[in-house]
């Protein structure tokens, strides 16, 4: 039910706890109850029976005896074998006050327990300073004044079941938070290594622990985790073996039509066919970079926008005007390298649909956002997510084809997410395209 999972706690360790202590505190409020409602009622109506009818028979043996000295052997008695303190007042009259009773029930149970044994009127006080309760009885011409210890009238055992109880939840809870730490550790460290490796700072060692489930769940991830690292490790090399192979005949090509130049020189076909190797030199740079994807570079903390600054001066003489405020340092953990990529990638868009680029970054609580827009064709928006797909061109009239390869995206957003980010395209209203890079800090 909806109200349930709005009052339910989120994390594991509450809910777990919940479930123990819920049970067990409803099973002490039932005991709690019955304990009140049937024992102590008893009992504390018997102590109170015990003491009226201490009190009852004391009077009628002094009703019964004149004679003085039966009189004091009787309160003697009464003192020595019931605690019951007696004295005679010949020939008062009690006061008709209310009785003086403190808040506990036990007290109204004494009252009703006198009320029930006694045929004259009396008065109870149980607030005296000195704890003790007196009862004073209204006898034909004389006032009875009883004084009896309040311990007559305690049951220990109330005190002893309520510290139990209460005694007992303590520890039950104590232990329970106890064990219950130690089964949600490994969990959470489980959740730190799947973070960390989706980070990609997969250095870090990490080991099964816990329950069997949590330990299977563990070394499942570790698994997936090699398998990912082999199939990686497999692409990289591969392109980058592609790669470094078609460099030797393209260098070789390079220098051919070098030393062809000096013959020819300015000959159209030569330039177009030193742009076309150049072309390629980038194409398989971007091969290159985009299957070591970010390997092998460790993060360091550095400033976003002094990164953002030194790429744009790279771009300040292409004839496009590219405007950025610089900000107060955006300071998180990158790979320097690979984030400067991403950034090229997107600005060298940008700057070569648009005349005119935006670029904005901030710091906020959790993320850092760097915001690219250019006032070009823009994308449809049915193709925003398909140009982050590898070799994904746009390619109309429009947006003519750029020349590249179309790994650019493809590599900033892998970038992006190697950081725990990620790239979203919209629509600037500058016209264009607006990339928006947030990166967890
Ligand atoms: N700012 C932009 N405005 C309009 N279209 C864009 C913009 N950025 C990217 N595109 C479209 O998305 C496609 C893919 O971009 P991507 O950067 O991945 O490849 P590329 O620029 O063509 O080649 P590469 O970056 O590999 O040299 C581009 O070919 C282009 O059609
Ligand atoms: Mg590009």
């Amino acid at each position: 039910m909806a109200w349930q999972k709005h009052l339910a706690p989120r994390g594991l360790f509450w809910r777990s706890l919940l479930i123990m202590l819920i049970p067990l505190v409803l099973l002490q409020c039932v005991m709690a109850y019955i304990f009140y409602e049937r024992h102590w009622d008893t009992v504390s109506r018997r102590l109170a029976l015990g003491i009226a009818g201490d009190v009852v028979y004391v009077m009628h043996e002094l009703q019964q005896e004149q004679s003085i000295l039966a009189r004091k052997w009787i309160l003697d008695a009464a003192k020595r074998e019931m605690q019951i303190d007696i004295n005679m007042e010949n020939g008062a009259i009690l006061p008709n006050d209310a009785p003086r009773l403190s808040s506990r029930i036990i007290d109204r149970v004494l009252h009703a327990a006198m009320a029930e044994r006694m045929n004259f009127p009396f008065h109870i006080d149980t607030r005296r300073p000195d704890g003790k309760l007196s009862i004073r009885i209204q006898l034909p011409n004389e006032v009875m004044n009883v004084l009896t210890p309040r311990k007559r009238l305690d049951s220990s055992t109330t005190y002893i079941f309520v510290l139990w109880m209460v005694g007992t939840s303590l520890i039950v809870a104590a232990l329970a938070i106890l064990f219950l730490r130690n089964q949600i550790r490994p969990i959470r460290r489980l959740v730190h290594a799947a973070d960390a490796f989706g980070k990609g700072q997969d250095a870090l060692s990490f080991k099964p622990s816990g329950a069997r489930e949590i330990r299977q769940a563990a070394s499942a991830f570790i698994k997936m985790r090699a398998r990912i690292r082999r199939h990686i490790d497999q692409r990289t090399e591969m392109l980058a073996g592609v790669s470094h192979d078609l460099r030797t005949p393209l260098t070789r090509m390079k220098l051919q039509l070098a030393m062809l130049e000096d013959k020819e020189k300015g000959s159209s076909e030569i330039k177009e066919i030193i742009g076309d190797i150049a072309e390629m030199e980038h194409m398989i740079d971007e091969y290159l970079s985009f299957a070591r994807g970010q390997e092998g570079e460790a993060p360091v903390i550095a400033d976003l926008s002094e990164m953002l600054q030194a790429v744009i001066e790279g771009y300040k003489n292409n004839g496009v005007n590219i405007s950025f405020l610089k900000t107060s340092p955006i300071l998180i953990p990158v790979r320097p390298q690979a984030m400067k990529r991403c950034l090229i990638n997107l600005i060298e868009n940008a700057s070569h649909f648009g005349t005119e680029v935006r670029i904005k970054a901030k710091l906020g609580d959790v993320v850092a956002e760097i915001i690219i827009e250019d006032n070009g064709p823009g994308v449809s928006d049915n193709q925003k997510e398909e140009i982050f797909k590898p070799f994904y061109q746009v390619n109309t009239a429009r947006s003519p084809n750029t020349g590249g390869a179309g790994l650019g995206l493809a590599i900033a957003r892998d970038v992006a997410r190697g950081h725990g980010g990620e790239i979203r395209m919209s629509d600037s209203d500058m016209g264009g395209l607006k990339a928006e890079l947030k990166i967890p800090i």
